[in-house]
């Protein structure tokens, strides 16, 4: 006998199922309630309201949990490497070494971009934002390869769509931040690992050797992975919004990546910095800015904290927040923002306000101050984070094609005029 809630509705009584998830979360399925009662139900921004069901991402808000497929945020983030992580994501396991490697030669493989995206590159104005760009070549890529604009491809074809995703990403990246500082693009080098790779082709100049650091390699593994999947945040949402159409992957990762921008988003992590410099240049007093940030007149917020899900602390950036300190140590970087950060997050977390609505650090707080100890530029970081997010949104997408859901299309309550006769306009 399935388990249900009762309600009453205009004096009538309603039984509807409920839905026990594998960690104990309850969900009332409202799947016929409008058949029954011909109410529906609202939640502006879906606080309270699941999508889908999913088994690759579980977040626990109240307790700062994240575990993907079973293993726990810090385990992975301490003892994988970003690929394997990807692996895990999109296919449902870790991988063995005999997996690991024909994926990385599979991923290897399809590295290249067709040399005609260099024309599409070249008609960006010089200064366009990178994540612009990166929208339309994710795009763009349904155009190289028109197979993927079959809904029914098979589920080889379907797969050779996400190798390819999960492979171009990293060039297609390397290569907005080459056109942003005008030089040439380098090609991948199939002899790196995959973040090596990456690395290379950012920030190895054409005329010159490139030494790969570990410590930074290391250190963009493990960015990544923090910012792998995040279950159904708004990009993801987004990606599965769009992938529910039948639109052909790449579209739905452009319309993700388009999401992500938003500064309420991954956004967040170039307002950050912004933030951090403004206070910087302003004297470094963290007790203004988070009085700026509780005045309800001001529409200054301390970006970086708050979060729809986590009310007690983000794993992720107290993870982060630990490989500042040792990063920047190790590259002998200096970055006073850092201090400015810690400051802040002392002063706020003392604060009744930022107590009182649980607002806390996210993972936006202190990844943009490694992403500039390595040298990335600012306009680069939420492209960062587009590229650790990618196998999430392609396993999600993945998922929500194997459960052949049906169109996402949402109800509303009509809150517009009563019907009216139509005036012409000589009479208006
Ligand atoms: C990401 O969903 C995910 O999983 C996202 C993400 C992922 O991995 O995909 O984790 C990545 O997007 C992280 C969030 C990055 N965004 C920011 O750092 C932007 C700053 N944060 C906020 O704008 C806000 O906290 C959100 C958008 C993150 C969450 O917004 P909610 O859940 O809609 O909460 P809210 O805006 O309704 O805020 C509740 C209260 C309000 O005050 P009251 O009206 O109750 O008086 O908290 C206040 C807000 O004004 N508040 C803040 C604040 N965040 C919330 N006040 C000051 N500074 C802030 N940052």
């Amino acid at each position: 006998m399935s388990e249900t809630a009762c309600f009453l509705l205009d004096g009538n009584e309603i039984e509807l199922p409920l839905i026990r998830g594998s960690e104990g979360e309850t969900a009332v399925d409202i799947s016929t309630l409008r058949s029954k009662t011909g109410a529906i139900t609202l939640d502006i921004g879906y606080k309270n309201t699941g999508a889908t069901t999913s088994a690759i991402t579980f977040l626990d808000g109240e307790k700062g949990i994240l575990r993907h497929r079973g293993y726990s945020i810090e385990e992975l983030a301490n003892n994988s490497c970003f690929l394997e992580v990807a692996y895990l994501l999109i296919f449902g396991e870790l991988p063995n070494k005999q997996q690991y490697e024909q994926f990385e030669t599979e991923v290897r493989r399809h590295t290249l971009v067709n040399e005609d995206m260099q024309n599409i590159f070249k008609a960006w104005p010089t200064k366009s934002h990178p994540m612009g760009q990166l929208t339309a070549m994710i795009s763009s890529l349904s155009s190289f390869y028109p197979e993927c604009l079959d809904p029914n491809q098979s589920k080889e074809d379907q797969k050779l769509t996400m190798i390819r995703l999960v492979a171009k990403m990293p060039t297609i990246s390397a290569m907005l931040y080459k056109k942003s500082i005008g030089h040439p693009v380098v090609y991948p080098n199939n002899s790196l690992d995959y973040v090596s790779n990456f690395l290379n082709m950012t920030f190895k100049h054409i005329t010159e050797d490139y030494e790969i650091d570990p410590i930074v390699v290391e250190a963009m593994n493990k960015l990544l992975i923090l910012h792998a999947d995040h279950e159904q945040n708004c990009s993801t949402s987004t990606v599965r919004m769009v992938g529910s159409s039948n639109a052909n992957l790449y579209s739905c990762i452009s319309a993700g990546i388009a999401a992500l921008w938003g500064p309420l988003h991954g956004g967040a992590n170039q307002q950050v910095i912004e933030m951090l410099e403004r206070i910087k240049s302003d004297g470094g007093d963290a007790t203004k800015y988070i009085n700026k940030a509780k005045d309800k007149d001001d529409s200054f917020r301390l970006m970086g904290f708050g979060h729809r899900v986590y009310k007690n602390h983000d794993p992720r950036a107290t993870i982060i927040k630990k490989s500042c300190d040792d990063i920047l140590n190790k590259l002998g970087v200096n970055d006073p923002v850092f201090d400015i950060a810690k400051k802040l997050e002392e002063t706020a977390l003392a604060d009744s306000y930022f107590i009182e609505r649980k607002l806390f650090p996210n993972v936006d707080f202190y990844s943009g101050i490694i992403y500039r100890a390595i040298g990335f530029p600012i306009e680069m970081f939420t492209v960062l984070f587009a590229l650790g997010r990618l196998p999430g949104w392609v396993a999600q997408w993945r998922e929500m094609r194997d459960q052949n859901q049906p169109i996402g299309r949402p109800r509303q309550i009509y809150t517009g005029y009563a019907p009216r006769a139509f005036v012409p306009m000589a009479n208006r």
